[in-house]
């Protein structure tokens, strides 16, 4: 169950803990953002002397510097299987949510038009249609998962819908819908479909299926702020683009635009080269360690993540995991990622997270991952609890807000690493007591231990909440 031969910028760091020692930090939050794959790094620094302005420059440095840009395109191109001289155009952006944003304004909605979209999206697939249009939601089961018949029911109940924006895979479950099926479906009703990739297109090769596909570096092991909008050329052809500005067009004059032509009418301002270049080798390095290489791992991890944790006493998993068919347990484990999220009983969420971190050197996330709808579901909170919740934020007092944690894995994450998470919860769920107290602040939700232990004193404290917003 080592990781795949991929080294990692920041593999060996330790990190101090209120014992006064160092430990292995122990990287369980890969679903939230990846570290800098070794040769990202290497090859940021190599090109960083030439950096120089895109698409704007003469000299030979902004030659090198565009050459270096459209090359990061072509790798997109060939990550998610469309090809350069295809019908699909590459729109460079900062991530995710850039990329969902854009699409909804070009997509040149009206009012009444309707998208259909989950209740297990992340907020960034949820928040950007109530802008621009009417929306119809696909419910899940307790379980957190949906069948394509639960799609198509959607699709089908009332006036046809503009757009079907699904994920491609939960960042709360790791859970992966059926994409190439509900494509299908989506199609032979002339529907299109956005894929939202974020969490799928560092795990499993991109499903070629949906129309649009959205994705971030920062989640695939290239950390400089670049991710991709991908789409039909058609799309971005007419009408004004995202933003406006240098860059996107043939000729201004002061009463007249004429827009040049996509990806660059897409793209005004200057771009972020260095981001582009680290996106780029990203991708190029995932295609050459394989989607078998890093499956038989993330499987493995998986299974004993997911084993670990539902053995436990004290300990509940939330999502379909590997639990989804105990007959087909392999099956299961192929149809969701090394994610889980769980809870602890009796003990805070953001408590445990906290205790996590300052005693076992050990890093996952809390809280409602940016997925409210979706963990309150899974939770099984209802109106009444979700009433709670917001008179309390009203009142500026986050320290009930509902939550869980999540562990998540990457490219980087051994065996050792899930073994330390389970020991660690094991000790906590056995009533280890805390070496300090630990004090909650209302305003943030989080926890943080007494004391001035080295990196765990009042002035390491970050401001704001480290965690539990989303
Ligand atoms: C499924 C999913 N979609 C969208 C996003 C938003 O990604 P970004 O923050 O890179 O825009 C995330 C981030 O966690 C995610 O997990």
């Amino acid at each position: 169950m080592e990781p795949p031969g991929a080294p990692l910028v920041g593999a060996d760091l330790v990190v101090p803990c209120l014992d006064g020692t160092d430990r292995p930090y122990r990287d369980l939050d890969c679903a939230a953002s990846t570290p800098a794959l070794q040769v990202v790094a290497d090859t940021v620094n190599e090109f960083l002397p030439w950096y120089s302005s895109v698409h704007r420059g003469a000299g030979y440095k902004s030659r090198r510097a565009t050459a270096a840009y459209e090359g990061a395109r072509e790798s997109v191109h060939r990550f998610s299987g469309r090809p350069v001289d295809g019908d699909d155009v590459v729109v460079l952006v900062r991530n995710t949510t850039e990329a969902i944003n854009h699409l909804a304004y070009r997509l040149r909605l009206a009012p009444d038009d309707v998208v259909v979209t989950t209740v297990v999206e992340h907020h960034a697939n949820l928040l950007p249609w109530a802008r621009v249009a009417q929306r119809r939601w696909v419910e899940c089961g307790t379980d957190g998962t949906f069948g394509v018949d639960d799609v198509v029911a959607v699709l089908d109940d009332g006036q046809r819908p503009a757009l079907l924006a699904l994920t491609g895979a939960s960042n709360v479950t790791g859970w992966l819908p059926p994409v190439e099926e509900i494509c299908q479906e989506a199609h032979a009703r002339g529907i299109p479909v956005l894929l939202d990739a974020a969490q799928l297109a560092p795990h499993r090769a991109l499903p070629l299926g949906p129309d649009f596909l959205a994705f971030s570096g920062h989640k695939l092991y290239a950390p400089f702020g670049a991710g991709a909008l991908i789409g039909p050329r058609s799309v971005f052809e007419h009408g004004d683009p995202f933003l406006a500005g240098g860059g996107a067009v043939d000729l201004v004059d002061l009463d007249e635009v004429i827009w040049t032509e996509p990806p660059d009418r897409e793209e005004a301002g200057s771009p972020n080269v260095i981001g582009a270049v680290a996106f780029g080798v990203a991708m190029d390095e995932l295609g050459r360690i394989g989607w078998e290489a890093i499956g038989a791992h993330e499987a493995a991890l998986s299974a004993r993540l997911h084993d670990g944790l539902r053995a436990m006493d004290g300990v509940r998993v939330l999502g379909p995991g590997r639990a989804a068919a105990a007959a087909a347990a392999a099956a299961a484990a192929a149809e969701s990622l090394a994610v889980a999220p769980f809870t602890v009983d009796g003990m805070h969420h953001a408590l445990v997270a906290a205790r996590l971190s300052a005693e076992f050197g050990i890093g996952v996330r809390h809280g409602c991952f940016c997925a409210h709808p979706y963990l309150l579901r899974l939770l099984g909170v209802g109106p009444a609890g979700v009433a709670e919740a917001r008179a309390a934020i009203q009142r500026g007092d986050r320290s009930a807000i509902p939550g869980a944690l999540r562990a998540s894995c990457g490219l980087g994450t051994s065996g050792e690493d899930v073994d330390a998470l389970l020991d660690a919860l094991r000790a906590l769920v056995g009533g280890a007591p805390a070496p300090v107290a630990y004090v909650q602040d209302a305003v943030t939700g989080d926890f943080w231990p007494q004391g001035d232990s080295r990196g765990w004193g009042h002035g390491d404290r970050p401001a704001g909440a480290a965690c539990a917003r989303g």
